[in-house]
This record gives structure tokens, C-alpha cells and sequence, in this order.
């Protein structure tokens, strides 16, 4: 099941989503990471980020709305307190950035240098302000995704927003200004209640939804964006299972995205895993 996804060789499709996995460590104590294609890191930013207020997570039906506000050490603790734990895992790690054009060069030039696999751009994290690319336009993310690309050599891919009506120009412009792979999607921005309080179920009101949920929405982003595209497709949104991680392939994906359902079956990989084995 081995592949070479925009430049990182995987042993199979599988990629632990950015958020969902923190930096490893608490994964690899309850399932066997090294059965796993890559880890995406949680975000970070230039500077520590303590993120939003509690709650910061809450349930819907078949899905999650999460509001963290990308709580995160910074780029310096990241270098040198993270890199060296996780270049000894057994899989490829990509670091995964948020910020402004300057910042995310700045960032990905510092990240280079660990040599670690490869690069994700956060580029559509609708819980923090000073970085709301939520709606982010074609232009501006080609300017975004080229800055970095002009500072580093290593493979990017850059996370897209769940723009379900212009998905096709993101892809277009992230393409041209020389991303090596896509990420799609990013969570749909949401909004649920806490009737008896009367509140926003979460501190930060709003937040991203991920999950079972957002299938069918994420099948049809990848979808549009294979149509226009050649660049390797991680699928990202609500594959739980093995039909669930098979529809993001036919849909057009090289590899497949686990997120959410590492917080509730972190062993889910295995049973995918034997599905793609019989119809992959
Ligand atoms: C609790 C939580 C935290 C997340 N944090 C990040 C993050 O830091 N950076 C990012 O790019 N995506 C983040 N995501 C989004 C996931 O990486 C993924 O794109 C999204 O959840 C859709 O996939 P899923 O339905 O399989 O969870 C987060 C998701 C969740 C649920």
C-alpha cells in the first residue's frame, strides 16, 4: 500500500489529522503508530497561543464542533522541545503552521532546517482572529502559499477551507503558486446551543464541525477539486470506517484522513486498513 505522496513516501494512505493527534505521544501509548502513513501535527503559530475558553468541544449528531483557538507552543518551544520527539517516530511528521504570509515563510524556512518530512499550511482556521481565512480568496491564497514556496524547498501542502462554491479556484491558485499537494478540507465553520443555559455551547461561540457529519460535504470537495487538479489529494473530513475511507478515494483522493475518530476509535485504522487491503 506504499505510495509517494507529493514528495513523502507513505507505507500506506493513512494520515493522522492536524488537531486530532497532538504531537504523537498520547497516540502512541494506545494504538501502534507506526502502522499509520503520516502525523500531522497540531498547528502552531510564531508566537504560544493559549486558545480560546472552555468548552471547547461539544457533540452534535454524528459530528464535533470544536472552538480550541490554536492553543499551541510556538515556533521556538516547537523546535526545540518537539522536533526531536518527533523525528523518532516511526512515520513520516509534517508540522503543520498558521499565520500571516511573513510569519508562515519565517516558519516554514525555521522548519526546513529540522528536517523533518514536509510542510502543512493551515490556511483556513475559522476560530482565530488575526487569521480568519475564512473566506479566503483565490488571490490571496496564491500570494500566501507562494511566499512560502519561495522560502522552502520541502514538500507543502496546503489545507484548504471547506469553500463548497469556489473550491475549484482555491485548488487552482494553491496549484499554481507551487503547492506540492492539497489537504481538503479543513472543518466547516458551525454553531450549536446549550438550550439550558441559553449560550453558545462553545466559549469561543463559533467553531469548525468535523465528523461522520461533514462525509458527505468533504466527498464533494475532493471530488470537484480532482476534476481540476493532478496534485495528490489528502481527503480530510469524517472517514470513520472502511467504506467511509474507500468513498474518499473514489472520490478522488490519494490519502485518507483520520481525525475526529481518534478521539472516540483510535483503533479504526485496522479495520480500514483490511478494507483497503480487499477493494483498495
Ligand atoms: C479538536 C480538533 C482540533 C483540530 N485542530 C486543527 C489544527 O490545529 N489545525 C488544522 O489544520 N486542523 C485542525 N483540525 C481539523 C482536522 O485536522 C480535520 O481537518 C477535520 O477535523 C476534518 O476531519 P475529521 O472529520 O476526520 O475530523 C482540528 C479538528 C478537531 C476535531
Amino acid at each position: 500500500m506504499e505510495l509517494n505522496f507529493a514528495g513523502i513516501k507513505l507505507r500506506n494512505p493513512l494520515v493522522l489529522l492536524s488537531g486530532t493527534a497532538g504531537y504523537g505521544k498520547e497516540l502512541e501509548e494506545i494504538i501502534d503508530i507506526s502502522r499509520l502513513g503520516a502525523l500531522i501535527c497540531k498547528t502552531i503559530t510564531i508566537l504560544p497561543r493559549e486558545g480560546n475558553p472552555p468548552p471547547r468541544t461539544a457533540e452534535t449528531a454524528s459530528g464535533l464542533i470544536n472552538s480550541i483557538g490554536l492553543e499551541n507552543p510556538g515556533l521556538k518551544t516547537f523546535i526545540k522541545e518537539i522536533t526531536p520527539y518527533v523525528k523518532n517516530l516511526p512515520l513520516p511528521v509534517l508540522p503543520s503552521i498558521a499565520g500571516n504570509k511573513k510569519e508562515l515563510a519565517h516558519m516554514a524556512k525555521k522548519l526546513e532546517e529540522t528536517g523533518l518530512a514536509g510542510l502543512e499550511l493551515n490556511l483556513s482556521c475559522p476560530n482565530v482572529s488575526g487569521c480568519e481565512f475564512n473566506p479566503v480568496s483565490p488571490a490571496d491564497l496564491y500570494k500566501t502559499i507562494r511566499a512560502v514556496r519561495q522560502s522552502v524547498k520541502m514538500p507543502i501542502l496546503a489545507k484548504l477551507p471547506p469553500d463548497l462554491f469556489r473550491i475549484e479556484s482555491l485548488v487552482k491558485a494553491a496549484e499554481d503558486a507551487g503547492s506540492n499537494g492539497l489537504t481538503i478540507a479543513n472543518t466547516f465553520p458551525a454553531l450549536l446551543f446549550d438550550v439550558r443555559k441559553r449560550k453558545p455551547a462553545l466559549g469561543g461561540i463559533t467553531g469548525g464541525l468535523s465528523g461522520p457529519a461533514i462525509l458527505p460535504l468533504s466527498l464533494y470537495l475532493v471530488f470537484k477539486a480532482r476534476q481540476v487538479t493532478k496534485l495528490p489529494i489528502l481527503g480530510s473530513g469524517g472517514v470513520f470506517d472502511g467504506p467511509s475511507a474507500l468513498s474518499m478515494l473514489l472520490a478522488g483522493a490519494n490519502a485518507i484522513g483520520l481525525g475526529t475518530v481518534n478521539f472516540y476509535r483510535p483503533d479504526a485504522y485496522q479495520e480500514i486498513l483490511l478494507a483497503l487491503k480487499k477493494h483498495g
